[in-house]
This record gives C-alpha cells, sequence and structure tokens, in this order.
C-alpha cells in the first residue's frame, strides 16, 4: 500500500522521523502515509475549504489535509498537548500552511462546544482520546455542511474492535462504531485503511 501510494515529500517524511525520534513510545498515534495521501485526496474531492481536526499531535494528518484545502481554506487544529503541537507548527510553517491552521490548546469538547453558533465545516477529522469519540461525533456532525465528510480514525484499532475475547470497556471505539452507524444523518463505512477509518458523508 504504501510503496503504491503517493510518497510522502521531504516535509511529511522527516516529520514522521523527528516524531519517531523525539517521542518515540507515542509515534505510533501519528497516521500512516497512504492514510495521508488518501485525506489530502478526500480533502480535495470534497472541494473542502474549511475544516477541523480533533487531535493532532505533531501535525502529520494536519498537513495532509490542509493541502487540500481550496483556496482560502482554513484549517481549525484541537489538542492539549503544547509538547507535540509544538513539533506540529515547526512543521506547519515549514509546509508553508501556517496561516491556514489555527490551533486551539484545550480539551476538544471545550473547543468545539465554544464554537461561534453558525461556524459550519466541510470536512473534519476526529482522532483524539476514544471515549471522546462520541461526544466529539455529536458536536461535529449538526455543524458539517450537507454533502460534507466526517473521518474517524482507529475505528479497527488494529483488531481490537474486531476480537470478541477483548470487553467493550476496554474498547471504548464499539460504542462510537454502534452510534455512528446508527445516525441517520449520514452515510458510512468503515475502511480498513491503518487502524480502520470510518468516512461518513453527510446527508
Ligand atoms: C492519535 S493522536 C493524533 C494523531 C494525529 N492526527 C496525527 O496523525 O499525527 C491523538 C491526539 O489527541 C490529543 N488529545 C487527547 N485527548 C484530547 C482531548 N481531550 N482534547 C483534545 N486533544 C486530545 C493528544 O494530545 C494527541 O495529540
Amino acid at each position: 500500500m504504501t510503496a503504491h501510494s503517493a510518497r510522502p515529500d521531504a516535509v511529511l517524511s522527516d516529520l514522521a522521523a523527528e516524531t519517531l525520534s523525539a517521542f518515540p513510545d507515542a509515534a505510533g498515534m501519528q497516521i500512516g502515509p497512504e492514510q495521508g495521501a488518501f485525506m489530502t485526496m478526500l480533502t480535495r474531492l470534497a472541494g473542502a475549504r474549511l475544516a477541523i481536526e480533533i487531535g493532532t499531535f505533531t501535525g502529520y494528518s494536519a498537513i495532509c489535509i490542509a493541502r487540500g484545502l481550496a483556496d482560502g481554506g482554513q484549517l481549525t487544529c484541537c489538542d492539549i498537548s503544547e509538547k507535540w503541537t509544538s513539533v506540529a507548527r515547526t512543521y506547519w510553517q515549514r509546509a508553508g500552511l501556517a496561516d491556514r491552521i489555527d490551533l486551539q490548546l484545550r480539551p476538544a469538547i471545550e473547543t468545539l462546544r465554544a464554537l461561534p453558533e453558525g461556524a459550519v465545516f466541510d470536512l473534519a477529522f476526529i482522532d483524539a482520546d476514544k471515549p471522546g469519540y462520541v461526544g466529539y461525533w455529536d458536536e461535529v456532525v449538526p455543524r458539517i455542511r450537507p454533502g460534507g465528510l466526517i473521518l474517524a480514525d482507529n475505528t479497527l484499532s488494529s483488531g481490537r474492535v474486531a476480537d470478541p475475547a477483548i470487553p467493550d470497556e476496554r474498547v471504548p471505539v464499539r460504542a462510537f462504531n454502534d452510534h455512528a452507524l446508527a445516525d441517520e444523518r449520514v452515510d458510512l463505512v468503515l475502511l480498513s485503511i491503518g487502524d480502520g477509518l470510518t468516512l461518513a458523508r453527510k446527508r
């Protein structure tokens, strides 16, 4: 998959390498290069101009989304880690995307609840704490324009979601998967890319 998908450029591959060397225990949270290429393509196909990301880490997925945005596009990023997002800021600068990205450093649910009443997005990417997913979904879906996209990462979580031997309380994303599937405001598909990516299109 990675060998025959668009190759990450030097900014993305340097960011992946720096993330691995600076934060070896956390680096696995970063999306993979094929998923990044897919997300840039989806953002372009959706004609997205306004996007929101919940869970930014060192900024890899934010670069992939921001690069796909239409002219004048803006990405709002939500995270709580100054340490991890300081690396993101460096690479957004290097990618020439710093003016397209607005980082909000506080719990994402607070950022979402504090959005102006009429704020609407074309695309959202949910990739933060798993127990928070249902709450993020409930805040995000009403703010996506009809035809817009919601992406949720780790909805297979390396197969643990599908492993009946692991109890539900250890796999909070199962409740999210049920919640999203039952939502009649969207059309939805769960893809086995990365650790699972749910792709929902607002009707
Ligand atoms: C899986 S990582 C995101 C990876 C990123 N999308 C990428 O591809 O590199 C999850 C991120 O969610 C952030 N996070 C955890 N709990 C959060 C919360 N309550 N609000 C906002 N961000 C949170 C963490 O600090 C971490 O950076």
